[in-house]
């Protein structure tokens, strides 16, 4: 999240600290600092991610990162296999299998079930690993439109484009939401003898009509990456009840060896091992989830009630659900673009929005024109799609979050909606 200093385009050498002098930190009061064009440091007033670990945390965390240097044991030791334990019953799984990232999760999955040569539908609003996974395990994507007011994938869509050859149906927790038609996606995928594979990047602890996200499908992948509910930099679960698929992606993991260690490759097998080191955070993060989603669903509240009556409307769940909130995703005004809101936000108030989830539809992407035979169906026009991802903003929240500050950011938004709203009249 900490962007450096980037030399003007035209050449010019960047800027050194003077001999002695330490690099620029910023101000943690101030906030993060943002990449803006050209790469200049500017301070916002809240910042867009904050670690969910404090002063105390932090000096309990040294000590552990002690120990296990001490222990000698760096790579696969008892910490990764208690982390897989704790998460798999914390989510009430069966097996669970740690990985270096959310996107190896997804491709040891992918590569598990051997889809080689078959197609993967994947909605349109994710991130590219969602189709780059199952592609780099051989699959050809899909690409399935959104539902414009909530960015989750259209059923409709899906049924037209589901193919025989479709091995998975993947569902995105997109910003910790489930889809309010993840049964009707689930159906659609069992009777097309697909898998439906979870990707809960973005969605440890959602919940929906008691459902866990990660236990709605045959298997799920989830992200510890740093900006995540529950970060430890880097980092991946796979999940599932399937004591064969498990197997295989133990192997898989572990360069096709059935014994770890063995030098014994029964079949093919790459690394995708985690560390001890992402493990011990994963283990601490772990065991305060629910205080960390508390914080988030009660700052994702105070919009809610802030947002009331005002130009903005907010992805709200379904009464019977508990998303993550890993982001707060709100659709703007018609009328009202997105660059210039947030270029106006940040100049006249200094609030600066990170990430949305996602800016351009995974159609739009510049990829598949230079590599149309990774697509099962050809490309086209995805309009829901198109339209959320356009129109939408994404708040600030982080356990701990301020309500004042939330409160000042949003009268900030109405004060930028209404002044390019009165200029575009
Ligand atoms: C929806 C989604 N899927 C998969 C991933 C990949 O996770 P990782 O960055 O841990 O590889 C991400 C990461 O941002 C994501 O947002």
């Amino acid at each position: 999240m900490i962007a450096r200093e980037r030399p003007p385009k035209g050449g010019a050498s960047p800027r050194r600290a003077s001999a002695g002098s330490r690099p620029r930190v910023p101000d943690p009061a101030v906030g993060l600092i943002n990449r803006q064009p050209g790469f200049k440091i500017v301070p916002m007033l809240i910042p867009p991610v904050k670690l969910p670990f404090s002063e105390e945390d932090i000096e309990r965390l040294g000590g552990k990162f002690k120990d296990v240097l001490r222990s000698g044991h760096i790579a696969m030791g008892p910490r990764c296999a208690a982390f897989e334990t704790e998460f798999a019953a914390w989510l009430g799984v069966d097996h669970a299998v740690g990985t270096g990232s959310g996107t190896q999760a997804l491709e040891l999955i992918c590569r598990a079930r051997d889809f080689a040569g078959a197609s993967v539908c994947v909605p349109a609003a994710t991130f590219m690993a969602t189709a780059f996974a199952p592609l780099a395990a051989g699959a050809r994507i899909v690409l399935v439109d959104c539902d414009p007011d909530t960015l989750q994938m259209d059923p409709a869509d899906l049924e037209r484009k589901i193919r025989p050859d479709t091995r998975a149906v993947v569902l995105v927790h997109l910003g910790g939401f489930v889809s309010r038609d993840w049964e009707r996606i689930r159906s659609l995928a069992a009777d097309a003898g697909a898998m439906l594979l979870e990707d809960a990047a973005h969605a440890h602890g959602a919940e929906a009509g008691g459902v866990m996200a990660g236990t709605m499908g045959d298997a799920a992948a989830f992200s510890f990456f740093a900006t995540k509910v529950l970060p430890t930099g880097e980092g991946g679960m796979a999940v599932t009840g399937d004591e064969e698929l498990a197997g295989r992606m133990l192997s898989i993991r572990q360069h096709g060896q059935s014994r770890p260690g063995s030098n014994v490759h029964e079949s093919f097998g790459l690394n995708f091992r985690p560390s001890e080191m992402h493990a011990l955070l994963g283990l601490d993060v772990l065991e305060r989830s629910s205080r960390i989603l508390e914080s988030r669903r009660r700052a994702a509240a105070v919009y809610d009630r802030l947002l009331e009556g005002s130009p903005f409307t907010a992805v709200k769940p379904p009464p019977d659900q508990s998303p993550s909130y890993y982001k707060y995703i709100v659709f703007l005004p018609d009328g009202v673009p997105r660059k210039e809101f947030k270029d106006r936000l940040m100049s006249l108030h200094r609030y600066g929005l990170a990430g949305e989830v996602y800016s351009l539809p995974l159609s739009r992407q510049p990829f598949w024109a230079g590599n149309p035979e990774f697509l099962a169906h050809p490309l086209e026009d995805l309009p829901g799609a198109d339209r959320g991802c356009s129109r939408h903003v994404c708040l600030p929240i982080w356990p701990g979050l301020d309500p004042e500050d939330q409160a000042k950011l949003v009268d900030a938004m109405s004060d930028v909606a209404g002044k390019l709203k009165s200029a575009s009249r």
